[in-house]
């Protein structure tokens, strides 16, 4: 009896208290402010969480969760600089390939860290559940295999095509756009054609060039005998992406992949006393500038810097500006700035009418949830699409820093500070998108619960998985096709030929017995 108990207590794969890692291996803030909260609210919920990340939540009061801090791969990111990021002139594809080249210094900087080599070294570590990020190299699954445990991959954004790939999500490039290509609803011609290039090129490069190098290291860390690295990404067991139907162009999904979205939105807590004050002392509101944690505002360029410095100094308003300077020569009187700054409770207080941004995901949805219209100027990687789909929306006005000039600033923030418009839309926006059975949050716990219960979802894998890419693209059907019709118009071009030689035949039988 007592046997039958523990193969009891063994078998039953119970989701109550289950050991889980979770390796957040992007050094940004952006990106690790919408990933903590998952770490963070299992371990409220009884798991034993080990969380491998560069920006340890480090609260002492979350006794389930252990930390290991990798920190030092901040230093990565910082030789190698967010200016090609940036930068217009460089191609979509040197920037993954530059992407893909710094994760694997990430990946190898954090498969080197002490703590975390003994943890997947150990034989006796037995975990539940594995939360991995994929920005969008899949390294880090391959610890799905070592430690043998089901893997859910999570990003702070969307997917790129390898990912949507390898989870089986129909990907056609005549109408999606992939997340690095700015471009937004239906696509023109040549639209289609640098989407269609550039998903062969994504294909062929992750094929060929990323997949292999970043299996060699998985297999410098985790051991020789693991199996390819494409094989493990494609046993994933869910995806958690960043994404939402109304901003993002609807698009059919496997039911492994959740939407997540307002991660990291909280309420709104008390300003800082000398905040406060210098809101509420603004007599025609205040206009809040902050380009994010990546971008900041001492890394743009000196000409739309000084630009913006101009603009404010005629504006009626306070400006509130995230500045990571020491100081800035030339501030304007009704400037005020500050090197860090509580973004979502200035968000939330009422007298601040418009908000400046670099359209990051993470700042665009503290806007919406606090009912603020935006300016956007964005800069990076996703922030342009952002961007766009905010103006669609018709809570936003956009600028374009490269050609912008002060008049345009100028008159796009009173725009959208006195045009109620603007508030009117975004108040329906952020209805819309917050009209759900669940939240983000509660979708990641519920969905990482459920892969444990059943130790993984294969009965939820799609087949659009395993197809080979020639049944993918009916290309034996239509070959066989051809052949069919090949076959059929020989067989009657050769019926013809034998009727009409079997007619002359007894013309010439006719004519000789006259
Ligand atoms: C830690 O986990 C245990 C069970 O595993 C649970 O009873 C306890 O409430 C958790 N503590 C916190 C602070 O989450
Ligand atoms: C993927 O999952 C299947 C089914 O569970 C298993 O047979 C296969 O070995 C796994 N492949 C890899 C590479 O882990």
């Amino acid at each position: 009896m007592k046997i039958l108990w523990v193969l009891f207590a063994l078998f039953s794969f119970r989701a109550d208290c289950a050991r889980i890692l979770c390796v957040f291996q992007m050094p940004a803030v952006s990106h690790q402010a919408s990933l903590q909260p998952i770490s963070r609210e299992l371990s409220l919920r009884g798991h034993e969480v080990i969380a491998v990340t560069p920006r340890p939540i480090k609260d002492p009061s979350l006794v389930n969760l252990t930390e290991i801090d990798t920190s030092y791969i901040y230093e990565i990111i910082h030789k190698h600089g967010f200016e090609f990021f940036m930068s217009k002139e460089l191609t979509v594809q040197s920037k993954i390939a530059k992407i893909f080249a710094m994760y694997e210094e990430f990946a190898e900087a954090i498969f080197s860290n002490e703590h975390f080599r003994r943890i997947y070294t150990d034989p006796n570590q037995k975990f539940d559940l594995i939360i991995a990020q994929i920005y969008i190299s899949p390294t880090m699954f391959a610890l799905s295999h070592k430690l043998n445990s089901p893997i859910i991959g999570v990003s702070s954004m969307g997917g790129w095509t390898g990912t949507h790939v390898a989870i089986g999500n129909h990907n056609p490039p005549s109408i999606y756009s992939e997340m690095f290509l700015h471009y937004n609803g239906e696509l023109t011609f040549y639209e289609r054609i640098k989407s269609t290039l550039y998903y062969v090129w994504s294909r062929w490069y992750i094929y060929w060039v990323a997949m292999p190098r970043c299996d060699a290291i998985a297999r410098k860390y985790l051991g020789p005998d693991l199996p390819y690295l494409a094989d493990i990404e494609r046993n994933v067991s869910a995806l958690f992406l960043n994404i939402n139907p109304i901003l993002y162009t609807v698009r059919p999904m496997v039911p492994t992949v959740v939407p997540l979205g307002f991660m990291h939105v909280r309420p709104a807590k008390p300003l800082p006393q000398d905040i406060q004050d210098e809101i509420e002392s603004a007599k025609n509101g205040v206009v809040y500038f902050s380009l994010g944690s990546n971008v900041k505002s001492v890394n743009i360029p000196q000409r739309v810097r000084d630009l913006l410095m101009n603009t404010f100094a005629e504006l009626p308003y306070k400006i509130i500006w995230k500045f990571e300077g020491e100081e800035l020569p030339g501030k304007p009187e009704n400037v005020v700035i500050r090197k860090w700054l509580p973004q979502q409770d200035i968000l939330a207080h009422p007298n601040v009418k418009v908000f400046v941004t670099q359209c990051g995901l993470q700042s665009t949805e503290e806007a919406i949830d606090r009912e603020k219209p935006m300016v956007a100027i964005p800069f990076i990687a996703d922030q342009e699409m952002d961007a766009k789909r905010l103006v669609e929306q018709g809570v936003a006005v956009w600028i374009d820093y490269e050609t912008t000039n002060k008049e345009e600033i100028k008159n796009s923030i009173i725009e959208v500070a006195e045009n109620p418009i603007y508030r009117q839309n975004i108040k329906r926006l952020r209805f819309l998108l917050q009209d759900q059975p669940m939240t983000g949050l509660e979708r990641a716990v519920w969905w990482s619960e459920y892969v444990i219960r059943h130790r993984g979802t294969k009965h939820l894998r799609s087949p659009t998985v395993d197809i080979e890419w020639h049944k993918y693209l009916l290309l034996d059907i239509i070959a066989a096709m051809l052949g069919f019709v090949v076959i059929l118009v020989f067989v009657i071009a050769k019926l013809i030929r034998m009727i009409t030689r079997s007619c002359s035949l007894q013309r010439n039988v006719k004519f000789k017995n006259r």
